[in-house]
């Protein structure tokens, strides 16, 4: 039996918080579209009600009936308790994300990343919630220069993010022996896809680059080009999510997964397959050269995950590449950004 096909087996009850933000927005519609009942969380501060709307209009009226959304914030405890009543998984998804972010306001991503998810963690196990996936992250890794990343093997963190991303780890962890709360923490490496917002300073690289590209502006490659990422469509991280939450291996439980592709992809052929991607549903369209800038504070320098774990443990199967995922993106933001000038 398929994943889908064993949830869409039994309707349960399931929470996501940052339901309005990109990837929790695919997890809901997700969810819905196997006919669970679902409870989103999110106080809009980087999410978007369009983002609900677009989930609403893919899933139909009917499905989304069996949607609740509550518009708060996880740094009032009273809000996560409200929202895990009933709960048997908890998909936790919110945070502020960005490194530069992070390092320009450090207090306001722990308030997020840190507090906010020590009460989500407090709320789940007092509602009984039978198992807390969280959204960890690849940052973790930090200085560490080994290549692939294994989750057993990181290194320091380099930005205020990663600091509190490994935080939920070690919390995830230490509620996993104290209060026998099941816990799977996934470190997603640069997850791209529809919905991922292109707008602001702390945009990520594929929505960023794809907007400047459809309005006719250079592209801003910080430092040489040669930096390189593992960029993971939205839809293996869907997957995964459900897998974490329906393993029944106890051995697959209270530990950490990297969420990626395996592959390396540098910013320089980054840049060339987005604009391959973009002339598939714009054949006109002129691309300029990209900018060169300086090297951001607190970026990794190169980032590759091993993903042996996730398929040993979760039966994990990427089913999309950056270029499947990229051509399945780029339509989306076609529609989105509008025509090019
Ligand atoms: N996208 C990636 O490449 C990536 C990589 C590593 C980790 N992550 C993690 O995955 C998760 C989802 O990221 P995303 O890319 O979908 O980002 P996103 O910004 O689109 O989604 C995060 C959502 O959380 C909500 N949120 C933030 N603070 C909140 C708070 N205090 N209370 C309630 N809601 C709050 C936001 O409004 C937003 O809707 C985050 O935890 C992020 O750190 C993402």
């Amino acid at each position: 039996m398929t994943v889908e096909a064993a949830i869409a087996a039994r309707r349960r009850c399931w929470l996501v918080t940052g339901a309005a933000g990109f990837i929790g927005s695919h997890l809901v519609e997700a969810l819905l579209k196997l006919g669970q009942q679902v409870v989103g969380l999110d106080n809009f501060s980087t999410g978007k009600p369009e983002n609900l709307e677009e989930v609403r209009a893919a899933v139909g009226e009917e499905a989304w009936r069996r949607f609740e959304f509550i518009e708060g914030d996880i740094v009032d405890l009273p809000t996560c308790v409200r929202a895990c009543q009933g709960v048997e998984i908890v998909l936790h998804e919110a945070a502020l994300g960005s490194v530069p972010r992070s390092i320009e306001a450090p207090l306001a991503t722990h308030a997020a990343n840190a507090t906010g998810f020590l009460n989500m963690l407090v709320a789940a196990r007092d509602a009984g919630v039978k198992r807390f996936i969280y959204a960890a992250s690849s940052s973790t890794y930090g200085d560490s220069q080994e290549l692939p990343k294994v989750e057993e093997r990181i290194g320091r963190p380099l930005s205020p993010y990663a600091v509190t991303k490994y935080l939920n780890e070690l919390y995830a962890d230490v509620f996993a022996r104290c209060y026998g709360l099941p816990t799977v923490g996934l470190r997603y490496f640069n997850v791209f896809g529809p919905r991922q917002d292109p707008e602001g300073p702390y945009a990520a690289v594929i929505p960023r680059w794809v907007r400047a590209m459809l309005h006719g502006e250079p592209c801003t490659i910080n430092g040489d080009g040669e930096t390189s990422r593992d960029f993971c469509y939205v839809a293996n991280a869907v997957q995964i999510n459900l897998r974490a939450a329906l393993v029944e291996d106890a051995a697959a439980l209270n530990q950490v997964y990297n969420v990626a592709v395996g592959g390396r992809t540098t910013l320089k052929q980054l840049h060339a397959q987005l604009a391959a991607a973009l002339r598939t549903e714009r054949p006109d369209l002129q691309v300029l050269p990209p900018r060169f800038a300086p090297f951001r504070p607190g970026d990794v320098r190169h980032s590759q995950a091993a993903i042996a774990k996730a398929q040993r443990l979760l039966g994990y199967v990427p089913t999309h590449d950056v270029e499947r995922g990229l051509r399945e993106a780029v339509g989306w933001y076609v529609r989105r950004l509008g025509s090019p000038k």
